[in-house]
């Protein structure tokens, strides 16, 4: 499965708008400028992401908020997004999951330009910072949109997100993402919350090589056993969940991963094989 032309054109529109109507983009960092440059006193149609200095000490979240207001302009105020849209929601996503992504899109395993160009300058321990920030953020789920698929493919979907398929070694997603699906920390990411669209296009982006992860990308061997009629099942029966607890990533898993994956350090049950 590939990303859908219209998907495409989406996501395109969304960078052009972004680096065309906005006159300056700044992208500061450098381990000799003093901290917290006065980037609140900027024109509001400047795009900051300054860094701090060598030796940061943590940045208070009054002071993160300007800073990160080029990531809001897609990600939606406070980074919330929407469930209608493409942009994928980065509040209160767990901490660890939200730096390997900002690491992954600068360095290559994700590719999205305007979010690459935007942080290549960024240092590992900044990238920290600001995945601190949004993680911390406590902020309402709104209510799903109403289901997009009929009832047989929904059914398909949840079996296959609650129970996996044991004849295929395919696991549940739940088993790595948490019974409440709301993600476990510090790096598994929650699969409720997020549009439609943009799951089927991760989903998409995993079987073709687009998208990875650190090594072992457990996503990427899941993913290559989903046909395209089950990605959407899944797709849609995960869009039109609503979002339990506040969405907070789960302490821990009841159970070992069943795979083992790069940049997440839980307990893996032992390997039996991969195929
Ligand atoms: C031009 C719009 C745009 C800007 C600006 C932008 N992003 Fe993104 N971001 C996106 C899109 C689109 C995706 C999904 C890309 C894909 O398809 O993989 C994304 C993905 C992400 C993800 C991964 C989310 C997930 O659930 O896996 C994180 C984290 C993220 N962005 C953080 C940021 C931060 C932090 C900034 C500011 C430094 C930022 N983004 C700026 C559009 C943007
Ligand atoms: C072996 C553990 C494991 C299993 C099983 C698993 N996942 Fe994941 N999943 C992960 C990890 C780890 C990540 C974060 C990858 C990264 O760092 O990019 C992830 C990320 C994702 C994302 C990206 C979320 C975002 O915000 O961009 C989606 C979507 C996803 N998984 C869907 C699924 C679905 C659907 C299933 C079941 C068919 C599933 N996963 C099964 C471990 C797993």
């Amino acid at each position: 499965m590939t990303v859908s032309p219209k998907l495409r054109l989406l996501k395109h529109w969304a960078g052009a708008a972004i680096f065309g109507v906005v006159p300056v983009l700044a992208l500061a960092q450098s381990s000799t400028l003093p901290p917290a440059p006065a980037v609140a006193a900027a024109p509001a149609t400047t795009l900051a992401v300054a860094a701090a200095s060598a030796a940061p000490a943590p940045i208070a979240a009054a002071d993160m908020a300007p800073r990160v207001r080029a990531c809001t302009l897609c990600h939606g105020k406070e980074g919330r997004a929407t469930p209608e849209g493409y942009f994928p929601r980065i509040a209160g996503k767990p901490a660890g999951y939200l730096a390997n992504q900002l690491f992954n899109f600068r360095d290559g395993r994700r590719n999205y330009a305007p979010m690459s160009h935007l942080l290549e300058t960024l240092s590992d321990a900044y990238l920290h910072e600001i995945a601190a920030y949004f993680a911390a953020l406590e902020l309402p789920y709104p209510p799903p949109p109403a289901p997009q698929a009929a009832p047989a493919q929904l059914a398909q979907g949840q079996r296959l997100v609650q129970h996996g398929d044991a004849a295929r070694r395919l696991p549940a997603c739940v088993q790595c993402h948490g019974s409440a699906m709301t993600g476990v920390a510090p790096a598994i990411p929650g699969l409720l919350g997020l549009p439609r669209d943009y799951l089927n296009s991760q989903l998409g982006a995993w079987q073709t090589g687009q998208r990875h992860a650190q090594a072992p990308d457990c996503m990427a061997e899941v993913a290559r056993k989903l046909a395209p009629d089950e990605v959407s099942a899944i797709s849609a029966w995960l869009a039109a969940q609503p979002v339990p607890a506040g969405g907070k990533p789960a302490a821990q898993l009841p159970a070992p991963l069943p795979l083992r994956c790069g940049g997440v350090a839980l307990p893996v049950a032992e390997e039996r094989g991969r195929t």
